[in-house]
């Protein structure tokens, strides 16, 4: 291996000259063993390809199949979408988790027709100019549908490009996540007719997600087994190195889940900063002393029930959102004749709240109170 070329020092020393280069052997791999039947893999729509990239941004497959085809059974092309109320995008995103993707896919559809005349921009650099576009999905979106030859990175293509190569830099650092950036783009396929770049690009993806997982990676199917770094030195498990974690919070929230007799529940938007900004909720208390207060006021002002109201208390438990940890005190109320709660929300029917955009863990307290 001394036969290191200057010009192409930004790459490790990771070849022997009998290997094929890296896209080759992803690219060879994806048609051999990679998905192919994807919904929305063949085809070059960008706002299917687009919809599925923001959907799998969090997500499994497994879980984004269903609500990928829910959103396109109502919302055929990107017009629809744009001229839907977010109301609704957030209703049937519903489930799927991290809300401000599906504030930013409807605000990108109205982008989209307002700004571009309702088709996608071509580009990745046009794409990324987009609300919920980032540089990967971009360059995903850009490689699928127009063949551009433009580098993925996101969490899965990291960790198979850190084991291959053996790079060990900290990626919470800015310079060296731009430095494997430049690393990915120069491992692309040469600028091809063929199909070389999308199906590099997707191979990537499915490398990283059914082969090179962040536990107990499956080398013996890789077909960068026989150069990868991480491999060689045992290393898989480190790689890739982010030291940065994320600074975690914890809350307490008692919800106040109103319903009467008839099934009807008590909900309103949340603001659109926040926790579960923008979604519909339960009214919420920082302490259980703030739940009784409004709860009394709400006696006092309507003599809505005879001497003490009756309020269930149910066990609290942990739901983990990104930042912060929400510890939830679930009291159920239930009423004899609805009057309003508070100045933010109203009475939905038992037919009308389960189509809202509801966070999960309060749409499985309210099918538990029916
Ligand atoms: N995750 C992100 N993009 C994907 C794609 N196109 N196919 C499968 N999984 C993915």
């Amino acid at each position: 291996a001394s036969s290191r070329d200057p010009r192409r020092s930004r790459l490790p020393d990771r070849m022997s000259p009998v290997h094929a280069p890296v896209a080759a052997r992803v690219v060879a791999w994806q048609r051999a063993h990679g998905r192919h039947t994807l919904p929305w893999q063949n085809t070059r729509d960008p706002y299917r390809v687009w919809l599925s990239e923001i959907m799998l941004q969090q997500t499994q497959v497994s879980t984004v199949l269903t609500y990928y085809a829910q959103f396109l059974e109502r919302f055929g092309d990107v017009a629809a979408l744009a001229a839907a109320h977010e109301d609704e995008v957030l209703g049937l995103w519903s489930g799927l988790g991290y809300y401000s993707r599906a504030r930013n896919l409807h605000r990108c559809a109205v982008d989209v027709v307002e700004l571009h005349g309702g088709s996608f921009p071509r580009t990745a650099a046009q794409l990324q100019t987009l609300p919920g576009i980032g540089r990967s999905t971009a360059a995903a979106i850009a490689a699928f549908c127009f063949g551009e030859r433009v580098a993925i990175l996101d969490g899965n293509v990291k960790r198979v490009l850190a084991r291959a190569l053996g790079f060990d830099q900290d990626l919470s650092v800015a310079a060296h996540e731009r430095a494997l950036w430049t690393i990915a783009t120069d491992l692309l396929p040469p600028a091809a007719a063929d199909d070389a770049i999308p199906r590099y690009t997707q191979g990537l993806m499915d490398l990283g997600a059914t082969v090179c997982v962040r536990r107990s990676p499956d080398c013996a199917a890789c077909p960068l087994a026989a150069t990868c770094v991480a491999r060689r030195e045992g290393r898989a498990h480190e790689l890739p190195v982010k030291s940065r974690r994320i600074k975690r919070s914890a809350q307490s929230l008692w919800l106040l889940l109103v319903r009467t007799e008839g099934g009807d529940v008590w909900l309103g938007k949340r603001p659109a900063q926040g926790v579960w900004a923008s979604l519909y909720g339960v009214p919420m208390f920082d302490s259980q002393e703030a739940l009784m207060d409004a709860v009394a006021a709400v006696v006092a002002s309507e003599g809505v029930s005879n001497g003490r109201p009756s309020l269930a208390y149910s066990d609290p438990f942990v739901h983990v959102l990104t930042h912060k940890d929400l510890h939830l005190h679930p009291v159920v109320w239930v009423l004899e004749n609805p009057s309003p709660i508070d100045g933010n929300g109203r009475w939905f029917s038992a037919q009308a709240w389960p189509a809202l955009g509801l966070p999960a863990p309060v749409r499985a307290l309210l099918a538990a109170a029916a």
